[in-house]
């Protein structure tokens, strides 16, 4: 067989396992917080009264955080209905909570002794579709939203295998940043390139629950160097153990199951005093569609958006079909319209479309935002700007 032939076929096989990989991403409750630094994009999107977001929202703490600068207006999307359902509830509960320790002991510590009433009252004005999700889903807040969803169940049993918990982290966070990176690698190295884990780590069931398609995961092992999830894993948590795992809400997520309740700059932005405050003022008009952001931009009309966050998605996307997504953008952004994404690979997405003169990488912006963002999950933040 010819080498193009070869290739052909493998990026039709890549593309019918990507295809499978949203059908059922799509369903699961995956993610309950959102793994990208929303204190980065607060900085780089500068959002005002005048801004027009369009977001895809995974788990919502970004488009949260967003409210709290009152934009004109927000169309929050997302594939996942478990997702964008999650975001509605973060944005709308300082509207409709009065006191800041209810908000924060719903969404903060994540419980709730009789949550029904109160999911009833924050969804009241919302779609149907959403009210009738939380008219159902209260356990996750009796049970504790933070062990819910795919990930966090993932990473509970990883705890308990590998033995961690608040007082390792407490240890941990005692020693320099080499010696957190030394502890990673020899009490979770062995344990995670065992055979056994190997083969866990790299099975689509893992990658569902990592939401790392198989596109993604193509990228991420060919930009690291790395030969499987496995060793990208064992690196990844080494560079989590580098960063002030103090106020890394990541790694309190991770490793202790919940936030550290006791700081108040060690939660996601939203969930602080202040922006709850500034969010309860906030007159942004906001939607929530459960759509593919391709088809968001085909229905929006041109020169409707000031800023695009749109996460990793793109990631998930091949060569061409980034092409379509960055044609939507430009069609329905206004001059000098801000994005703000992420990826896991070097390559740059807008000169890979050849589309360089009309979106503007911000490169000082963008090396700032990646050095900054505590997920230490992509190789890039890249901010670009729309060109009139
Ligand atoms: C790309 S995933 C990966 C993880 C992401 N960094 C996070 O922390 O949520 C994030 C979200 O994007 C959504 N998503 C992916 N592709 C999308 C698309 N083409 N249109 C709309 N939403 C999409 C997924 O459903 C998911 O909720």
């Amino acid at each position: 067989m010819s080498t193009r032939v070869g290739g052909a076929l493998r990026d039709i096989a890549r593309g019918t396992q990507d295809l499978v990989f949203r059908h059922t991403f799509q369903e699961l409750f995956v993610y309950n917080i959102l793994f990208e630094d929303s204190e980065v994009d607060e900085q780089v999107l500068a959002l005002d009264e005048q801004s027009d977001v369009l977001a895809i929202s995974g788990a919502g703490c970004g488009v949260a955080a967003m409210i709290s600068r009152a934009p004109r207006s927000i169309d929050a999307i997302d594939l996942n209905g478990h997702h964008l359902a999650l975001a509605a509830l973060k944005v709308e509960a300082p509207r409709r909570l009065q006191r800041y320790g209810a908000f924060y002991d719903l969404l903060g510590r994540g419980w709730h002794r009789e949550p029904r009433p109160v999911l009833a009252q924050i969804t009241a004005a919302l779609p149907a579709w959403i009210r009738a999700h939380w008219r159902d889903r209260g356990e996750h807040f009796r049970r504790g939203l933070y062990g819910e969803g795919l990930t966090a169940t993932m990473l509970r049993s990883f705890r308990r295998v590998a033995g961690l918990d608040e007082a390792w982290l407490r240890w941990a966070a005692t020693l320099d940043a080499d010696g957190r990176s030394r502890a990673v690698e020899s009490s979770l190295g062995p344990l995670l390139r065992a055979p056994l884990a190997r083969a866990w780590l790299s099975s689509p069931g893992q990658l569902v629950a990592l939401g790392i398609n198989f596109s993604q995961r193509e990228r991420l092992l060919e930009t690291e160097h790395e030969r499987d999830m496995a060793d990208y894993i064992v690196s990844y948590l080494k560079r989590l153990a580098s960063t002030d795992v103090g106020t890394n809400w990541f790694v309190w997520y991770a490793i202790a199951g919940q936030f550290d309740h006791e700081r108040a700059d060690a939660v996601p932005p939203y969930l602080r005093r202040d922006r709850f405050e500034r969010a309860r003022e906030a007159r942004t008009r906001t939607t929530y569609r459960r759509r593919n952001v391709l088809d968001a931009l085909e229905c929006a009309p041109s020169r409707s958006y000031s800023h695009y966050a749109l996460l990793d998605a793109p990631d998930w996307l091949d060569a061409p079909t980034q092409k379509v997504l960055l044609e939507g953008v430009l069609r329905t952004a206004r001059d000098g319209a801000r994005i703000v994404t992420r990826t896991v690979e070097d390559e740059c997405m807008v000169s890979r479309a050849g589309l360089s003169t009309r979106i503007r990488r911000l490169d000082a912006l963008s090396a700032r935002a990646t050095a900054a963002d505590r997920t230490r999950q992509y190789k890039h933040v890249h901010v670009y700007e729309v060109q009139a």
